[in-house]
C-alpha cells in the first residue's frame, strides 16, 4: 500500500511522489522513483556516506532518512551541485577532484563532494583537522585520502581566489 503523496523540491524542481511505500528511504525514492542515481547505495546502514544529500540545508545519509519525513523539504543531491542552473557544468569541487586525481572507482565521490561543498560553504578556509572531521563520515576504499585532501585544498584555494576577484 502506497503512503500519502510526497511533495519534495529536489535540486530546485518540485516533485510529487505518489507511489512510495511506507518505510522507503529518501535514498530509494531519489534513485528508484525519481531516477536520480548519483547518490550511491553502498551500505544502507549510515556507515559509508556514499548516499549523502542535503535536506533543508543539512547533510544527511539519505539511506537512513524516511522519505515520508522529508515531505515539504528542499533536497539537494549531487545532480544539483553543477555550476549552472541546469546542473550541467561541473561544480568547483567536482573540477578540483578531477584535477587532483581524487576519483578512482568513484563510488564514494558523490557523497564526498556533497560533504566538501557543505564544508567550504561553512568554512571557506578549513584547516586540515577540520577537513578530516568534515569527511570522516565518508569512506573511501581506493584513494588513501591523500588526493581527496589535496582536492579539498585546491577547491578551497580556487573558491577563495574567485571570491577575492569579485
Ligand atoms: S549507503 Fe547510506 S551511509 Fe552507506
Ligand atoms: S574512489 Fe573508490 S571508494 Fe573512493
Amino acid at each position: 500500500m502506497a503512503s500519502e503523496p510526497l511533495n519534495l523540491s529536489v535540486n530546485g524542481r518540485p516533485h510529487r511522489v505518489v507511489d512510495a511505500l511506507p518505510g522507503e528511504s529518501l535514498l530509494f525514492v531519489l534513485r528508484e522513483r525519481l531516477g536520480l542515481a548519483g547518490s550511491k547505495n553502498a551500505c544502507e546502514e549510515g556507515e559509508c556516506g556514499s548516499c549523502t544529500v542535503r535536506v533543508d540545508g543539512r547533510l544527511v545519509c539519505s539511506c537512513l532518512v524516511l522519505a515520508a519525513a522529508t515531505d515539504g523539504s528542499e533536497v539537494t543531491t549531487i545532480e544539483g551541485l553543477g555550476s549552472d542552473s541546469s546542473g550541467a557544468g561541473l561544480a568547483d569541487v567536482q573540477q578540483a577532484f578531477l584535477d587532483a586525481g581524487a576519483v578512482q572507482c568513484g563510488f564514494c565521490t558523490p557523497g564526498l563532494l556533497m560533504a566538501v561543498d557543505q564544508l567550504l560553504d561553512d568554512d571557506p578556509a578549513p584547516d586540515d583537522l577540520t577537513v578530516r572531521e568534515a569527511i570522516s563520515g565518508n569512506l573511501c576504499r581506493c584513494t588513501g585520502y591523500g588526493r581527496i585532501l589535496e582536492a579539498v585544498d585546491l577547491a578551497a584555494a580556487r573558491r577563495g581566489s574567485s571570491d577575492d576577484s569579485q
